[in-house]
């Protein structure tokens, strides 16, 4: 049996105008807006933490693929993916929380909360698949406020009339590459400007750039994550930020995907690629685990001594295991970052919100599905943003990445 756990997130807001200057970059004086975010744990409902993520992987690749359209839907989606980080929107007056997404990029509501639609009327019909839940529903365009300091005009959004997979937040905001939109209108092939496209437009902000902190959660009350338009925040990383450009490796190419090599302990144990054959995968904030290529993730098991454990659906070592675990070194452009084997865990408080036992040690790397090579060899989701600071810049087509304070944290 897997999972009795449902996760649900928490939006803490505290919107704020850092007077923070980017030092890095010339846009300095842009626009800015912080969102800061938390997330909580849902235990009164079930999800299939990994089904989930492989559901999402799978569809990744026939988005990319154009295996689907609105009008011919993917297989059976599973439920949603168990934790999510949710930002609170604000659309003509109406304040939505929705799912933060990297790996899309249409901005939706109405799986909660439905929009207001008295006196208005749809430009278009709109739909989108992914993995773990779709919906159909009316485009609108209208005023959408993050916070005090981001008002955006003209803002185009779904409103679902029916969704799937989406319990305890009412939509998605989108801030993938602005391609993805294509195709999910019903009478147009035209894309669908973000927010950070319509921000950038209208001169809100002066750079593209998304700046994404989150943080490793133990208590779920606490305000954990971090998102900022138009800047990166200096006091939410140590050192400076590595960007590399988006992988030209289909399907990554079509999302926030990137090259990497990773290895496993001291011993440069090989995990996934190698120095002279990087591999391509993606980096997506609406993906929980870290899922690698099958090869990949034998090799890790192999590397760890795990062992699949049923009831959650994870990976699970004993102490000893622990204790000898070393870390992951992601090798990305000419950076190296290490995944301690503390960030490797699942959060020990939250055992047993995954349908696990308190002493017992999870792992948070999971099997794709599917092997190496073909373009999608993995997801790196929020359990390892949680540890590093990471920014999307569209407008320059690359992706960032820094250490934080949390990339050593033991607090799993
Ligand atoms: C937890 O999830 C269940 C099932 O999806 C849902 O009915 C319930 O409202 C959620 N709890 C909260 C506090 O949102
Ligand atoms: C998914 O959610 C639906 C409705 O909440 C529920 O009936 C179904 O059992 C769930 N499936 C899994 C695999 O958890
Ligand atoms: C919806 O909008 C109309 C027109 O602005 C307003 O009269 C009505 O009260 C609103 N309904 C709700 C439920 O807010
Ligand atoms: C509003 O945005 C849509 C695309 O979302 C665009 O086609 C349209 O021209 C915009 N209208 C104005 C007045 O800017
Ligand atoms: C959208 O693009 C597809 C393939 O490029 C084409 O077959 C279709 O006619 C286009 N639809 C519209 C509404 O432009
Ligand atoms: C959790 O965080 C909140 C907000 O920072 C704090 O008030 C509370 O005391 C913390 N609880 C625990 C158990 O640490
Ligand atoms: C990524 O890896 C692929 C395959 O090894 C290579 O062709 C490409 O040049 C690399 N770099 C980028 C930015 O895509
Ligand atoms: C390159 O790395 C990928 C991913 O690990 C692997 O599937 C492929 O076989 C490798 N190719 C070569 C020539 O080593």
């Amino acid at each position: 049996m897997l999972a009795k756990l449902r996760l649900l997130s928490a939006i803490v807001l505290v919107l704020t105008l850092p007077l923070l200057t980017d030092a890095s970059v010339v846009d300095s004086d842009a626009a800015q807006i912080t969102l800061p975010l938390a997330k909580r744990v849902n235990t009164t409902g079930t999800a299939k933490l990994l089904e989930s993520d492989q559901a999402r992987a799978r569809a990744f690749r026939a988005r990319a693929e154009g295996k689907w359209h609105h009008r011919r839907p993917p297989p059976v989606p599973v439920n949603n993916t168990a934790v999510v980080y949710v930002a609170p929107v604000n659309i003509d007056g109406q304040v939505f929380d929705l799912l933060v997404d990297t790996g899309s990029s249409n901005t939706w509501v109405g799986a909660g909360q439905q929009y207001n639609t008295t006196g208005k009327t749809p430009e278009d019909q709109v739909a989108v698949f992914y993995g773990s839940g779709f919906f159909f529903g009316d485009e609108y365009t209208a005023t959408a406020r993050l916070g005090p300091g981001l008002v955006i005009k003209n803002q185009s959004f779904g409103d679902a009339y029916f969704s799937f997979g989406f319990e305890g937040y009412d939509g998605i905001l989108g801030i993938g590459p602005t391609d993805l939109t294509i195709g999910t209108l019903y009478t147009s092939n035209a894309s669908i400007p973000t927010v950070t496209d319509n921000a950038y437009n209208q001169g809100l902000i002066r750079s593209k750039k998304i700046g994404i902190s989150f943080a490793p959660t133990s208590n779920l009350s606490d305000p954990n994550g971090e998102l900022t338009f138009g800047y990166v925040n200096q006091d939410k990383y140590t050192g400076s930020v590595n960007y590399v450009p988006i992988t030209s490796t289909s399907p990554s190419s079509s999302y926030v995907g990137i090259n990497q090599t990773i290895t496993y302990g001291n011993g440069h144990t090989p995990i996934l690629g190698s120095k002279w054959n990087s591999s391509a995968g993606i980096v997506d904030t609406g993906t929980t685990l870290v899922i690698l290529a099958t090869d990949a993730y034998e090799a890790y098991v192999t590397a760890t001594g795990a062992t699949l454990d049923d009831d959650t659906g994870l990976l699970k070592i004993t102490q000893a295991q622990y204790d000898c675990l070393e870390s992951l070194h992601f090798h990305i452009g000419h950076a190296t970052y290490e995944f301690t084997p503390n960030a490797q865990i699942w959060p020990r408080t939250l055992n047993t919100a995954i349908g696990g036992v308190d002493d017992a040690i999870y792992l948070i790397v999971g099997d794709l599905g599917s092997p190496s090579g073909e373009g999608l060899d993995f997801i790196s989701g929020f359990s390892w943003l949680e540890r590093f600071y990471h920014v999307y810049d569209s407008d320059r087509n690359r992706a960032g990445f820094a250490t934080t304070c949390f990339t050593h944290a033991t607090t799993n």
